[in-house]
């Protein structure tokens, strides 16, 4: 009789401070569209805004305007009508490309539809040169 010694496998499991990889967990925090701007975060120059015009800062998703002269006012870029990121800012208004909503450069109200929402406004600070995210 022959007895064959057995193997046994055992899979050891301790984690002993080895670093636990983590693969396919769920439930990360990253929602992956969280705003990019944070507060206190320079957005542009006070140069760089037009008096009567403004800037569409595109990764921000925020547009800056400067109705009049130093007078500084920032907006959510995403049009309320469907989601584009408005494009341009002239004549006064905040202009959306992809369906020709507009909205006002000195408090984001609609102007001309299909949107019915203004633009949500974003607190701002100017500091010396700098529009900063309040
Ligand atoms: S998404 Fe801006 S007008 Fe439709």
């Amino acid at each position: 009789m022959t007895h064959t010694p057995s193997r046994r496998t055992v899979l050891l499991c301790a984690g002993t401070g080895a670093a636990a990889l983590c693969a396919g967990c769920g439930g990360g925090g990253d929602d992956g569209d969280s705003s990019a701007a944070s507060s206190g975060q320079e957005l542009a120059s006070t140069s760089d805004i037009p008096i009567a015009g403004g800037k569409v800062l595109t990764d921000q998703k925020i547009v800056v305007t400067q109705p009049k002269t130093g007078e500084f006012k920032a907006f959510s870029a995403v049009c309320t009508h469907q989601g584009c990121i408005v494009s341009d800012v002239r004549d006064g208004t905040i202009d959306c490309a992809c369906h020709g909503s507009r909205f006002a450069a000195a408090d984001g109200s609609v102007v001309r539809g299909p949107a019915t929402k203004p633009l949500p406004g974003k607190e701002i600070t100017v500091e010396g040169n700098s529009v900063r995210l309040a």
